[in-house]
């Protein structure tokens, strides 16, 4: 067994020879012949075991939104570790449980007055289509059970997921999923919307497929619509300006629960605490994980507004009124980080200056247009998706040669799908930052072309 790293010298950062990990989501041959290993992280960046600075285009996975390693964060979390490691939330609590709930709901719009935790962005959308289910049934509509996705949704990998979901990889070898469910087109047509800022003028009129999905169903077989504001994993599709509100009208129109999963939305990468607030939809449910703790501790979780959550709470009180739930719900470190988390958000403001800085951060991706294979340039809050031409070995080479220059030649770190590069750095990134962001992807496009 050759040993790609030297154990020692690089502080079990790479502890063997790399085989015993099967990484999700990753061309593992390839990383592994090539590794792209970080071992340290502080603000804007992280470094390699060796030491080199790697600029983070994409907040980690989308999550790291107060930057890395910030100070508060690493002290609650070490209290707290010190204070109570675990402590189970099913019949018992833990005062940060609650704590952390209150913050979390006070951000959210309207009546989303309830928090359901649990430890990612896919037990979050599980979990809220299962809380859909369930209050249909609770409330004497149990025909409702069909689930409403998008094409090109991602909402984690669980069954419920990728069965809404809309992103074919995902799906394909993956069985039946989930009985009835299905899907409303994707809302991006790059003849009409190429190179918009925020978001494109059209699409609005793509929410009236819910129309005909309602005609072909009927309303009364379906619980829950769900769509991520802005579609990410899929390569940064911003709403269409007014989609959302309409989307609105018509779940209202025919009793369906609208869910948006805020998973990469959520906690300022629009510029808002939800995107929901951007939009002025309030949906039934909201999604979260992610930035919810800056990516520091896994937590994720679900945003009910108050009639849901009152539907539930019937019958005999000493009876549980939702089987549901993880262990690992309202974990300690998790309610700790995301406190201190939450606190470092509002105490530097830093979604109203991803907000503020939202349009010199639009004008400085757009420079790239006009670059040969650049057939779009799309952006949103600190979101920008740069589609390049794929190459003649097929789609997702492009991108792979990106990551991998860009990594190794420019010290930066942004996530690819497809044949598009996605950018979502932390929303502490300076002026000066976004132009070398803008500079190094520049310089990656032109080493690929
Ligand atoms: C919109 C959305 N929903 C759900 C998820 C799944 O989150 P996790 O990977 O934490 O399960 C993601 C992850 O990127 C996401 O972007």
């Amino acid at each position: 067994m050759s040993l790609a790293y030297d154990i020692d010298t690089v502080a079990d950062a790479a502890p063997n020879d790399l085989e015993a990990f099967w990484m999700g989501f990753t061309a593992n041959r390839a990383f592994k012949r090539r590794p792209r290993m970080v071992s340290r992280a502080k603000d804007m960046h992280y470094y390699t075991p060796e030491g080199r600075a790697i600029l983070d285009g994409s907040a980690g996975l989308w999550c790291s939104n107060a930057g890395h390693n910030r100070d508060p964060i690493v002290a609650a979390i070490q209290k707290q570790a010190a204070e109570m490691d675990f402590a189970p939330t099913f019949q018992f609590g833990h005062p940060l449980a609650f704590r952390a709930a209150s913050r979390i709901a006070e951000l959210a719009p309207g009546d989303l007055d309830h928090v359901f935790f649990c430890n990612s962005g896919s037990e979050a959308g599980d979990t809220a289509l299962k809380i859909a289910l369930a209050f249909h049934a609770v409330t004497g509509k149990g025909t409702r059970t069909r689930l409403i996705g998008r094409e090109r949704g991602y909402h984690g990998v669980g069954f419920g997921g990728i069965t809404v979901g809309g992103i074919s990889p995902n799906r394909r070898f993956f069985g039946s999923l989930l009985a009835g469910a299905d899907h409303l087109p994707h809302t991006y047509d790059r003849e009409k919307q190429a190179f918009s800022k925020g978001e494109p003028e059209w699409g609005a009129e793509r929410a009236e497929a819910l129309e005909g999905i309602v005609a072909l169903h009927d309303a009364q077989t379906i619980a829950a619509v769900i769509v991520e504001p802005m579609a990410g994993s899929t390569g940064g599709l911003p709403a269409p300006k007014g989609y959302l509100k309409r989307l609105r009208e018509i779940c209202d129109k025919y009793g369906i629960l609208l869910i948006f999963d805020e998973v990469i939305t959520g906690f300022g990468r629009l510029g808002f605490p939800f995107a929901a607030e951007r939009y002025g939809v309030v949906p039934d449910m909201i999604t979260f994980a992610k930035g919810v703790t800056s990516g520091a501790v896994p937590m994720g979780g679900v945003i009910v507004r108050k009639h849901i959550y009152d539907t539930f709470m019937n019958g005999p009180d000493h009876v549980i009124e939702l089987f549901h739930g993880y262990t690992y719900s309202g974990h300690p470190l998790a309610c700790a980080a995301s406190i201190a988390t939450l606190d470092l958000y509002r105490d530097e403001g830093l979604f109203e200056r991803a907000r503020a800085l939202e349009p010199t951060f639009a004008d400085a991706v757009m420079t790239l247009k006009g670059k040969p294979g650049i057939l779009d340039i799309r952006t949103v809050g600190l979101v920008a998706a740069f589609d390049m031409a794929s190459k003649p070995e097929g789609i997702g080479k492009r991108a792979y040669e990106a990551m991998e220059s860009a990594f190794h030649d420019q010290g930066l770190m942004f996530r690819v799908t497809g044949d598009t590069i996605a950018v979502s750095p932390p929303l502490i990134i300076s002026e000066s930052q976004v132009g070398e962001l803008v500079e190094k992807v520049g310089k990656t496009i032109d080493a690929v072309m």
